[in-house]
This record gives structure tokens, sequence and C-alpha cells, in this order.
């Protein structure tokens, strides 16, 4: 199975694609332009339904590389289908770090801009000099720039055009002198425990490692596609109602003066944490997490978001969004 949720789905024809030459033998094919289809780098953040009558293109680009080194940062390519854990340990040994924040985040290089992931304090945004890409429907490569990726809380240009482009290499701007970002309050405190008082970058990267473990189930040995709901944006005046009524309510001002709510948080006490719906359940130590138990299907995945999208807006009046990309 080549998603982590480990939902059962059948494509007509999987491509398995080392080199970019092959890619362009594909887009060549008879009906490729009305044939559907699915780039798939590490299937972490996917929901299939059922089966997939297209053309499913498994990212296995290969290679990283030093592209540039100034004074003011480290540029550094990966192809798209390298393991982003992998990657991100390599360039701490390499000696350029900045993006030790984002260590042991499931999936691959080429799929890390499509929903911009982020976790304890960094998003892949503020480490991204630019990107190549294909085009799907002509063939004809592009590079993208970090404006153009028009990057979003888990979200890009890419994410809302799925099957457009397909990710082939993605370069970042690990900026020099290294500035340690330790102020997300999981990773002071876990930094503490282990008397890190000036950790480098190896020593963030282990200390976000034991936390994920800790709290996020392993994909490798339970079905789930990591945080199933988008922490919800609302106003401050929202913000400010329900503070009024749950005061322990996480929140987070945002740039633009609205207010990010910890969607875990909403869940849980609407009395979701540890509860199964058939075969999915949401994560005991984790409520933002849903998983397979074993033996379900995309609808059950379906069933059990719907009906706590429910609770939650009932109790709350916010309403969650899911966070991977259904099919
Ligand atoms: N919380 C609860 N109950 C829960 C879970 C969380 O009350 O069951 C509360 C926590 O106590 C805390 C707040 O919610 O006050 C935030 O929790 P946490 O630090 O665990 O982070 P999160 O907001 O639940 C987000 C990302 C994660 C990322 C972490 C750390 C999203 C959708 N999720 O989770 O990303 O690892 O922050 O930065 O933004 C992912 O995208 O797949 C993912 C795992």
């Amino acid at each position: 199975m080549l998603n982590s949720f480990r939902l059962p789905a059948r494509a007509a024809r999987l491509l398995h694609l080392h080199s970019l030459a092959q890619l362009d033998a594909a887009i060549a094919m008879p009906g490729w332009a009305d044939t559907p289809r699915l780039v798939l780098g590490g299937g972490s953040n996917l929901v299939l339904r059922g089966d997939f009558a297209g053309n499913v293109l498994k990212v296995e680009l290969g290679g990283r590389r030093l592209v540039a080194e100034t004074a003011a940062a480290w540029i550094v390519e990966a192809a798209a289908g390298e393991p982003w854990h992998d990657f991100v340990r390599w360039t701490l040994a390499q000696g350029w770090p900045g993006l030790e924040n984002l260590a042991l985040i499931p999936g691959t290089v080429g799929a890390a801009p499509i929903q911009n992931i982020g976790a304890y304090g960094v998003e892949l945004a503020e480490r991204f000099e630019s990107l190549d890409a294909v085009n799907l429907d002509s063939g004809a490569r592009r590079v993208f720039t970090r404006s153009e990726c028009a990057f979003g809380y888990r979200d890009s240009v890419f994410k809302r055009a799925p099957g457009r482009w397909l990710v082939s290499a993605v370069r970042f701007r690990l900026p020099r002198p290294w500035q340690a970002v330790t102020g997300y309050a999981d990773v002071a405190r876990e930094l503490a425990a282990r008397g890190a008082a000036l950790p480098d970058a190896s020593g963030i990267a282990d200390a976000v490692a034991a936390i994920r473990c800790r709290k996020l189930p392993d994909p490798a040995r339970i079905g789930n596609a990591g945080s199933f709901f988008k922490n919800p944006v609302v106003e401050a005046a929202q913000c400010a109602r329900l503070l009024a009524a749950h005061p322990a309510l996480p929140h987070y001002a945002q740039p633009d003066g609205r207010e990010k709510l910890a969607a875990g948080w909403l869940i849980e006490q609407a009395g979701w944490k540890g509860r199964d719906l058939g075969p999915v359940g949401c994560f005991e130590r984790q409520a933002l997490v849903l998983v397979n138990r074993g033996g379900a299907t995309g609808a059950d995945v379906v069933r059990i978001a719907a009906a706590i999208i429910a609770d939650v807006e009932a109790r709350f009046g916010v309403r969650l969004e899911p966070e991977p990309v259904f099919v």
C-alpha cells in the first residue's frame, strides 16, 4: 500500500518515475490528456476514497547537493523523491543547519512544499529558495520562486491545483549565521529536560524527534496521515467570545490580527480523544490525528471526520477543515 493511512485502493496504472525522461514519455502517451492523474510522494497526506481510474505518478527522483554557499546562506537542493527526514539529517551532518525543527516529518522532499509542512516553530516557506516543476498538461519545465508558490498555512498554489504540476526538485535557503528556534513550548520543555541550555541543530532535531515519537503514531506501525484537521483561524472577536466561555482555550495571535485555535483541544473537549467510530479512531495521545485501527476504508475515515466536524461545530461554532488531500 502506497498510502500511510493504509486505505485500500487500486490505480488503473502506476508509473514509478526515476527520471524526467520517463515523465516526458508518459506525457506523450496516447490518451494522457484525458486521463486523471495523481502525483504521489510518500503518500503520507492522502485519504483515498476508492479506486483511482487514472495514472498514478510515484515520484522516485533521487539526488541532493549543495548549490551555493555564501556569507548569508547555504543553498541546498534535493530531488523530489528523497525521503524528507533523511534529507534533514543529511543537511545537519554536512554542517548546514536550518531544517532541524522539521525533523521526522513523514513523506518526501517533493511533497513538502505542496502543503508547506511546518512544525515546532518553523514552516518550510521560511527556508524555501525555489523549486523545479513540470507542467503535466504540456510537459513544460518551470522554476517557481517563493512568492510564486503562494505559500499559506498548510497550503500552496500546488495544493489548490491538484494534478497540474509535478515538483521535481526543491532548493532550500538555510540562513547564516544559524539561529536556534526553541520558542515552541514543547521544544523548550524537552530541551530543558535534556539539560541542553544552548542546543546545537542536531540537539534540536533530537528533541523534536523525541516529542513527535511521544505524541504522534508511527505510520510504519499505525495507519494515519498526521494531523487530520487544520488549526482553525478565526476573527479576534470570535476568539474573545470563545475565551469568555472557555478560558483554557489555546489560541495564537496571527500577523493579520486573527487568532489560530488548537483543533486538538477543541476535539478533545468535544469528547473525541481516544474514541473510535468503526475501524477509525481519534488518537489517544493527540486528538488532531485519526488512526486506522485495522481494515478501514476511505468511507470510514470520511464518516468519523464528519462526526467530529459536526460535534466541534455544535459545541464551539467553529468549522474544522481536513488537512490531507482527498482522492
Ligand atoms: N491539544 C490538546 N489536545 C490534544 C492535542 C493538542 O489539548 O489532543 C492542545 C495542546 O495542549 C496545545 C495545543 O493543542 O496547547 C497545540 O498542540 P500541539 O503542540 O501538539 O500542536 P498542534 O497544533 O496540535 C500542530 C501541527 C503539527 C505539528 C505541531 C507542532 C497542524 C494541523 N498541526 O499540531 O503538524 O507537528 O503543531 O508544531 O498545524 C501535521 O501537519 O501533520 C502535523 C503533525
